[in-house]
């Protein structure tokens, strides 16, 4: 096909999807609460059949679609809601496996009953920024070749899928049927949705389509449906822990309590609790590569938290997500994405901030770099732009006829110069102030991105 009518035929597909979701949403607002939950599994078992149907048709897929889990039950659902799920299903097999699996998550999410949704901590990462944050993690050291990974909160697999293409990608020219079973060796996911841990398998079997019928064999399964702050690491450890884990406050049993009581300082939040247990299944030298709030930087009650990191897995790279709503379509509040290396050296770390550019895509801009404090549970300052990574550095500051000019320890002339008017506004900002946002306490609820809520 020619290159633009697949870019029309894309365009139009995602409209389709996004009107579908429209769609979807008000016919779930004439759902019972209770039977809310049923009728999201329904509509998105219903459009992963379409779209499997559609793919294979595509792609010369050979099996079937895959088994629900023991104990999944499909409602049945009007015949509109059957008809609507058909429609997305088909459009999105016009899409790339994982912007299909995105949005198809972005459908089971916001069909759920808020309750539980919250409960959860159910909201999906979209591409751009997993590929980003993958990316992170190879410059923090990881070797696709060879890691074993891990994502303990695996959703639909937006991690997941993408870290399996790398793989293959790093075993390029290998033995299909080998590279498949190194893959179920090395490729880990947890999640406590049955649901959800199947629609990360059916979008892996998408994503490696291509392996698959070329090994003439199926991806075994590497979702182990489970609660991950129940389970404990085995073995050596992983190269690499990832994911986007839930948030939110909860209130622990007391074993629990005891479990992260190295990194809970008064009230628990979940983000907080698979940190620590990102810790506890990486090796030593291994990354953690997340994407959380940011209120740890600076929030009183991860006071422990920093400090274990800052003992045992200093950030290595901090990217800064923009918080306008709509920069993507499912994430509202301050968001960051960083890495961290277990056993790392805690001295300085780079940090960028992510912006939205065409079509879901991101921009990646230099923000300066960090270091932690000699306390690591001290709030830790960092900068967000560029003007604030020149002031929170060690900088000296010339002022000439064109304005004023940052020059850095180095000698070299700072990526900004201000204007005279700005000088002054830049020469009462000091690091604590340029930052003040992330010295509030976190909000009680910390609910992280999120999209169109409907009624609970
Ligand atoms: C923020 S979502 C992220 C999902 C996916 N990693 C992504 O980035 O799109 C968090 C996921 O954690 C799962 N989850 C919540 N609590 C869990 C627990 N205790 N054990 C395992 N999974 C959990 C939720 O069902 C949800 O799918």
């Amino acid at each position: 096909m020619v290159e633009a009518d697949q870019g029309a035929l894309i365009e139009s597909a995602r409209f389709t999807v996004d009107d579908g979701l429209s769609a979807a949403r008000a016919l779930a607002s004439s759902v019972d609460a209770d039977e809310r939950f049923e009728f999201a599994r329904a509509v998105v078992h219903g459009t992963l059949r379409a779209y499997w149907s559609e793919v294979g048709s595509n792609l010369h897929c050979r099996w079937p679609l895959r088994v629900l889990p023991d104990g999944v039950e499909i409602a049945s659902i009007p015949e509109e809601a059957g008809a609507l799920a058909q429609c997305i299903g088909a459009a999105a097999a016009q899409l790339d496996p994982l912007e299909a699996g995105y949005l198809v998550g972005v459908l089971y999410t916001t069909l759920m009953p808020r309750a539980a949704r919250a409960k959860l901590g159910a909201y999906y990462t979209p591409p751009a920024l997993c590929e980003r944050l993958l990316d992170m993690a190879t410059d923090a050291g990881v070797d696709w070749a060879s890691a074993r990974v891990l994502d303990p909160a695996c959703g639909g697999g937006a991690f997941l899928a993408p870290v399996a293409r790398r793989m293959v990608a790093g075993r390029k020219g290998q033995d299909a049927r080998a590279v498949l079973k190194d893959i179920e060796r090395r490729l880990v996911g947890f999640e406590v949705d049955p649901f959800a841990a199947w629609m990360s398998q059916v979008v892996l079997d998408v994503a490696l389509n291509d392996l698959c019928r070329e090994a003439g064999a199926q991806l075994g399964s590497v979702v182990r449906v489970c609660d991950s702050l129940e389970q404990a690491p085995a073995g050596e450890g992983f190269d690499l822990v990832v994911g986007n884990p839930p948030y939110g406050r909860v209130t622990l049993s007391a074993p629990m309590r005891r479990k992260f009581k190295r990194s809970l300082f008064g009230h628990a939040n979940l983000y907080g609790l698979f940190t620590d247990l990102a810790l506890r299944f990486t090796r030593l030298g291994g990354v953690i590569a997340y994407v959380t709030p940011t209120s740890f930087l600076a929030g009183e009650y991860f006071k422990a938290l920093r400090g274990l990191l800052g003992r045992e897995a200093p950030p290595a790279s901090i990217g800064f997500v923009g918080k306008r709503k709509g920069v993507f379509a499912d994430v509202l509040q301050e968001t960051l994405l960083a890495t961290y290396r277990r056993g790392g050296d805690p001295g300085s770390g780079t940090v960028h901030f992510i912006s939205s550019g065409e079509n879901g895509s991101i921009e990646v801009g230099a923000a300066g770099s960090f270091s932690l404090p000699e306390s690591s549970d001290q709030p830790w300052l960092m900068p967000r732009t560029e003007a604030q990574g020149a002031l929170l550095s060690p900088v000296t500051v010339d002022i000439d006829s064109e304005g004023l000019a940052v020059r850095r320890a180095d000698g070299s002339l700072g990526p900004v110069r201000f204007p005279e008017s700005e000088a002054t506004l830049l020469a009462s900002m000091t690091p604590e102030n340029a930052h003040a946002d992330l010295l509030a306490e976190p909000n009680d609820r910390e609910i992280g991105p999120c999209g169109p809520e409907l009624p609970g």
